[in-house]
């Protein structure tokens, strides 16, 4: 019986060190503050801060602006065109310019895009492949003004920033619909089939 008693307090006192260690990892490292009621957690690096996603609205968009000649030039010292050519079509990966959406490619074309900010959410936290990241704010801004500039969808001269960027009305836009209020009544668009025995 001792023995089990001296493995028990044992068992309990590496329990302790070992949630001892869990709230020192939790606990915010110095000169990061936490603002949570409970003191855990840390405000998101600047990197984190960085890799938020924006929604569809633009609502999140950051400062910025850049338009379609900007833009071409980033285009090409950012090494976009090494992938998909030298104006966004030749490839060798995926043309950025016109195009049908296929099953074959599985690939959706910019023009059926639903919603601009979408398409700079996305160059700005995948693109350049090979480096995802690097790119600046106006970079961002303005590579997206190329890439909608070389699809018909925007001029040439148009400055894309926060507010004009969500007010861009993508050409395939009435093609999706907006999902109604969702109640417990609401039906499902599919039938669960019982398991099989
Ligand atoms: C190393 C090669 C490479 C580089 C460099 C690169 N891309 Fe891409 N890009 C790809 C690949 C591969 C895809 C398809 C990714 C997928 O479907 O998962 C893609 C997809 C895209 C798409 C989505 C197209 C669509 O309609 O779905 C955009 C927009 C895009 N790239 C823009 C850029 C921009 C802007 C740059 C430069 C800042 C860039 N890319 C640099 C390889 C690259």
């Amino acid at each position: 019986m001792e023995r089990v008693g001296t493995w028990r307090r044992g068992a309990s006192a590496a329990a302790c060190v070992a949630l001892g260690a869990l709230l020192v990892a939790a606990a915010p490292a110095a000169g990061q503050e936490s603002h949570s009621p409970s003191g855990l957690g840390r405000p998101p690096t600047a990197a984190e801060e960085r890799d938020r996603i924006i929604g569809p609205d633009g609502a999140e968009l950051p400062p910025g602006s850049g338009n379609a000649a900007e833009g071409a030039i980033v285009f090409v010292r950012r090494g976009c065109s090494t992938c998909h050519g030298p104006t966004g079509e030749e490839g060798p990966s995926i043309s950025l310019v016109g195009g049908d959406v296929t099953t074959r490619t599985n690939y959706w074309p910019i023009r059926h895009w639903p919603f601009a900010p979408s398409i700079w959410d996305y160059i700005r936290r995948v693109m350049p492949y090979d480096r995802p990241g690097i790119l600046s704010d106006d970079e961002a801004y303005a590579v997206t003004a190329y890439i909608l500039y070389r699809n018909d969808i925007i001029s040439e001269e148009a400055v894309l920033d926060a507010e004009s960027l969500p007010r861009i009305r993508m050409p395939s836009r009435d093609d999706y619909v907006m999902p109604g209020t969702w109640t417990p009544e609401t039906r499902r668009g599919f039938r669960i089939e019982p398991a099989e025995r």
